[in-house]
């Protein structure tokens, strides 16, 4: 299964993400991968690891690899041992950061390159979990093909919704499979009011399920403490495990 996140800037998505993952182990799904796919890079703070080398550099070096590469040793072979550096070990996942998205010069042979090895390590893991940046204009040069699930995230106001029905138009328009797309309600205590409901229901969007705002999140996140670590009895990773036990009984239907 592959489940992604997205959602406008401060939503909330880093925080759904690192969740999804933390639920996903504790029901014994691993090896994990995490994508992050935002070039600040926040995911690994969540999940409590170092992030060394990211995608992005790998691309950057290939250019010059062009040139480079001593004879007898095929391209994609240094590719495939430079992407397997740009990969950071956890306890039960594994996390690669896609760094900057391509610059204005699109080097499509060494995406394509990356797009078919990123195809074949996720193929190695029992799900794979992406962090996107805030917007979805860059899904389209994204270096996976399509995902299983995709999660619009989205505080409870009518503002946040009309921004998902947006994303949700333009991920729909893009040439990006997508098998099955939910809102999951963030920061969100209680019912939605009626007029949220309706926006996201008038775009053909279910709500999974919604994360309360949960002050042990900002406890752990002030301390530098992993969110994997969080308490079954946190409200925001009980929500989470909820929305996760939904996605797995809807990917085995
Ligand atoms: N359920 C929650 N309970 C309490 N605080 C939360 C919750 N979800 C998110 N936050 C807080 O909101 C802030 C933004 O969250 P997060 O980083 O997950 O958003 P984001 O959508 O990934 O942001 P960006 O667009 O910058 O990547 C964080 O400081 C986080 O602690
Ligand atoms: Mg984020």
């Amino acid at each position: 299964m592959i489940v992604a996140v997205a959602g406008k800037g401060g939503v909330g998505k880093t925080t759904v993400a690192a969740l999804i993952i933390r639920s996903l182990l504790g029901r014994g799904l691993k090896p994990l991968l995490a994508v992050d796919a935002d070039p600040n890079n926040c995911l690994y703070e969540k999940l409590g690891i170092e992030v060394g080398a990211t995608l992005g550099g790998v691309r950057e070096d290939s250019i010059h690899l062009k040139h480079e590469a001593p004879a007898g040793v095929a391209k994609r072979d240094i590719l495939e041992m430079e992407v397997q550096s740009a990969i950071t070990e956890g306890a039960g996942f594994d996390l690669v950061a896609m760094g900057r998205q391509e610059g204005p010069g699109c080097y499509c042979a060494v995406n394509n390159l990356l797009r078919s090895l990123l195809d074949r390590l996720a193929g190695g893991y029992q799900a794979v979990v992406i962090d996107n940046e805030a917007g979805m204009e860059h899904l389209s040069r994204r270096t996976n093909a399509g995902v299983d699930v995709m999660l619009f995230v989205c505080q409870p106001t009518r503002s946040s919704a009309r921004t998902v029905v947006k994303l949700k138009e333009l991920a729909d328009s893009l040439d990006f499979r997508i098998g099955s797309e939910y809102v999951v309600l963030s920061c969100a205590n209680g019912q939605p009011e009626a007029a949220v409901q309706a926006e996201i229901e008038g775009a053909g969007l279910e709500t999974i399920g919604a994360v309360p705002e949960d002050d042990a999140v900002l406890r752990y996140e002030s301390q530098d403490e992993s969110l994997l670590k969080l308490p079954a009895d946190s409200a925001a990773a009980a929500a989470v495990d909820q929305i996760v036990e939904k996605l797995i009984e809807g990917g085995r239907s």
